[in-house]
């Protein structure tokens, strides 16, 4: 492959695909206002320590997945691999903690993460994700969660399901990393090189492993909720009731541990069968340490992030789509003035709003009609040098054939009385 292709697993996502995404992104804004949630923009790129003091340094993503350099300045950065991380650093550092609480936000963007390229699987992908700051009631969680649920209802996908578990707190999981390390100590010879690693590191990770092997190992394994101390059970079980208040379906998996080490108590994944291996469209939790890690206060924060790629392929074979904006007018002129006065007009029905596009050269009325009817123009606008001198513009709506001639303010109105029909 030469140097002017994209590089593997990055990919360019194009009309009239965008118009999906474009689709998505608007219903998220709308569905976050709906919820008091406000955007933030954090920089694509952080100080390498944000991701690794965060995600852990026993998790794929550190270990293997992320793109760190050296800059000229010899600082080691890296290209995000996900939104908490830099989002948390971003409430810490502008004292965001100081503000009404809670403080939700959103953003949208791409992220990074060397993987094996698959489907579902890119190096570059992108998240919409929200953050929440400040509050520890599980209230909180279910508004979350509904959220998620609501935004994937509101794009087409209803009826898919939450699973929920909780991971324990800082006091519940060292007794809960006591019963794992005891589990998977006869076992360790049957378990992957990462694995007995991880054994020692953090043991959680083992639940979590994707190699065969390890999963027939870690059958009959503890599960986090029987560990639970009261106060996360009874966050469990108030989420579990409130859940069903909002009706939310969801189930509970036991299993879920996620893949970075920053969570605490609830986590949550929405996965789908038609998405193969990398089944998770969207996924999320509670971090309740992660402000305090940063040099914060100590602030309760949840959150989740949704896989762009994988929802517009959940969407794509629901054969959901979103359509291409309108053309509104298609300005077609035949003779040099008339091609003149043709931008001119072009120009003032796009400053009111109408999509327009303007023939640039001098092929005949035929082909610039065909053209127009190409590009599916609601309105052909015809300027000829008869047109020119009484100062009108022909048109012809192509709905129906309709023709007459109109000024250009009357050629406005006559845009605007169909325009959403
Ligand atoms: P995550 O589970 O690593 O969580 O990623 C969230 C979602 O991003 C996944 O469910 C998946 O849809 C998508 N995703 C992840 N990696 C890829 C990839 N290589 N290619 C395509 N899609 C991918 C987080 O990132 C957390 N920051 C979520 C969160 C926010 N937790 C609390 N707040």
């Amino acid at each position: 492959m030469g140097p002017f292709r994209a590089v593997k697993g990055v990919q360019d996502v194009l009309p009239p695909d965008v118009f999906l995404w474009q689709h998505i992104e608007s219903i998220a804004c709308d569905v976050f206002r709906a919820y008091g949630f406000d955007e933030i923009r954090p920089p694509i790129l952080e100080h390498t320590e944000v991701f690794t003091r965060s995600i852990g340094q026993a998790t794929d993503i550190v270990d293997k997945e992320m793109y760190t350099f050296t800059d000229k300045g010899n600082r080691s950065l890296t290209l995000r691999p996900e939104g908490t991380a830099s989002v948390v650093r971003a409430f810490v550092q502008n004292g965001m903690h100081t503000l009404p609480s809670p403080q939700k936000l959103y953003y949208m963007g791409p992220m990074f993460r060397y993987e094996r390229p698959q489907k579902g699987r890119q190096r570059q992908f992108h998240q919409i994700g929200v953050e929440a700051f400040g509050i520890s009631d599980p209230k909180l969680d279910a508004e979350v969660i509904a959220m998620l649920m609501e935004l994937l209802r509101q794009v087409g996908l209803g009826g898919l399901s939450c699973e929920i578990n909780s991971l324990g707190c800082s006091k519940c999981r060292p007794a809960f990393r006591e019963v794992l390390v005891k589990f998977f100590t006869p076992k360790l010879g049957s378990l992957c090189t990462d694995c007995v690693r991880r054994h020692n590191e953090n043991p959680l990770r083992i639940l979590d492993c994707k190699v065969p092997g390890c999963i027939k190992e870690r059958k009959g394994a503890p599960a986090a909720t029987d560990h639970l101390c009261g106060e996360c059970r009874e966050h469990f079980e108030t989420l579990q009731i409130l859940l069903n208040d909002l009706r939310v379906s969801f189930t509970l998996n036991p299993e879920m541990v996620r893949g970075l080490d920053y969570y605490t108590s609830t986590a949550f994944e929405v996965t789908s069968t038609d998405l193969g291996a990398q089944n998770a469209v969207a996924a999320g939790g509670r971090y309740d340490n992660l402000v305090k890690d940063f040099g914060g206060p100590d602030t309760p924060a949840i959150g989740f992030a949704l896989g762009m790629e994988r929802l517009v392929a959940l969407l794509s074979d629901k054969a959901v789509s979103a359509e291409a904006p309108v053309l509104d007018a298609y300005v077609v002129s035949i003779g040099k003035e008339p091609v003149r006065k043709g931008l001119v007009i072009a120009e003032r029905l796009r400053m009111k709003g109408f999509r327009t596009e303007v023939s640039y050269g001098s092929s005949s009325l035929k082909n610039q009609m065909r053209r127009a009817d190409k590009l599916g123009a609601r309105y052909v606008i015809i300027i000829g040098e008869d047109e020119l001198r009484e100062g009108m513009l022909s048109y012809k709506r192509m709905s129906d054939g309709a023709s007459g001639k109109v000024s250009a303010s009357e050629a406005e109105g006559l845009l605007s009385t169909d325009k959403n029909n």
